[in-house]
Parts: structure tokens; C-alpha cells; sequence
């Protein structure tokens, strides 16, 4: 199975949407491979938005996706999960995300986007490893 990396980010746990997030990964035929609510710890969080490190927005981010609990999930498909997740969750800024999606749907503003899923094969193999140490990738799409 091809898996990748979801992330409902602290704004979901606190309004409460965590499992309606997880209701919508399930009805499109997506599984559960590893799921765990875990407040991720600063240094985690630098290594998980490398790419975004020296950005305006940096400092903020790691904030946010630090301050609470977040439902950090690993899910698998039979194929491209990271691209169907990434169909699901909508664009990045909620307040172009088409409605039908989850941020569409339940999210306004940029910075409390709800959830996070890997955006390539690579990313899911490096974000798995990183969240969850010693769970088989799956395939990744690689
Ligand atoms: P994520 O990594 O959180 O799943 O989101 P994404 O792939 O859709 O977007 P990405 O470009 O990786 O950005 C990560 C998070 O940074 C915030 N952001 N702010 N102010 C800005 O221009 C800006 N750009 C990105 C967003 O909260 C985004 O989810
Ligand atoms: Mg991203």
C-alpha cells in the first residue's frame, strides 16, 4: 500500500474537527496506518518546515503547529495517496479552497489551515521517518 503523512494541526483538535477529517480520509477509501495525538516539540517542527525556514512566516508557523495537540496520522491507498489527500484537504489559503474540500469547507483564514499532508512520494518517505521512527513507509509513490 502507498502510504503518506497527515496532520491535523492543533486548530482541528481545539474546534473539535479531528474526526470529522479523519471521517472524510475514511469515506473516500483511505485506512489508518498508524494515528497518535502528540503535541510536536519545536525542534520536530524546524525539521518537519525546513523549507520553509527564513521565510516571513516561519517563526508564526512553528508557533501554531506547536502549540497544542495535533492527530498525527500515517494513511494508505492503493496508489498517489499524497495527491488524493492533497485533492481532499484543498488549497493552501481556505479562502481559495473549493468547497467540497476540507479547508473549503471548514477553514477561512491561511494560518489555521486545519491539516497537513505530505506534497510529494519524497516527502511522505521523509515525514513518515520523522513522526513515526520505525513504521514501514509502505511504497510512497517512489
Ligand atoms: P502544509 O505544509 O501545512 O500542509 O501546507 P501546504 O503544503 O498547503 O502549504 P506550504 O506551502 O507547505 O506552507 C506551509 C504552511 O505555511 C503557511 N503559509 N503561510 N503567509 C504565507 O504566505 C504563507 N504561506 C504558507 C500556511 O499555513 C501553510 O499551511
Ligand atoms: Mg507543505
Amino acid at each position: 500500500m502507498d502510504r503518506t503523512l497527515v496532520i491535523c494541526k492543533p486548530d482541528a483538535v481545539e474546534r473539535g474537527l479531528a474526526g470529522q477529517i479523519v471521517a472524510r480520509l475514511e469515506a473516500k477509501g483511505l485506512r489508518l496506518a498508524a494515528a497518535e495525538l502528540r503535541t510536536i516539540d519545536a525542534e520536530t517542527a524546524g525539521a518537519h518546515y525546513g523549507e520553509h525556514k527564513g521565510k516571513s512566516f516561519y517563526d508564526s508557523l512553528v508557533s501554531f503547529i506547536t502549540r497544542g495537540p495535533a492527530l498525527l496520522m500515517v494513511v494508505e491507498g492503493p496508489g498517489d495517496t499524497y495527491k488524493v489527500v492533497r485533492c481532499l484537504m484543498g488549497a493552501t489559503n481556505p479562502k481559495d479552497a473549493a468547497p467540497g474540500t476540507i479547508r473549503g469547507d471548514l477553514a477561512i483564514e491561511m494560518t489555521e489551515n486545519l491539516v497537513h499532508g505530505s506534497d510529494s512520494p519524497e516527502s511522505a518517505q521523509r515525514e513518515i521517518a520523522l513522526f513515526f521512527p520505525g513504521l514501514p513507509v509502505g511504497k510512497t509513490g517512489l
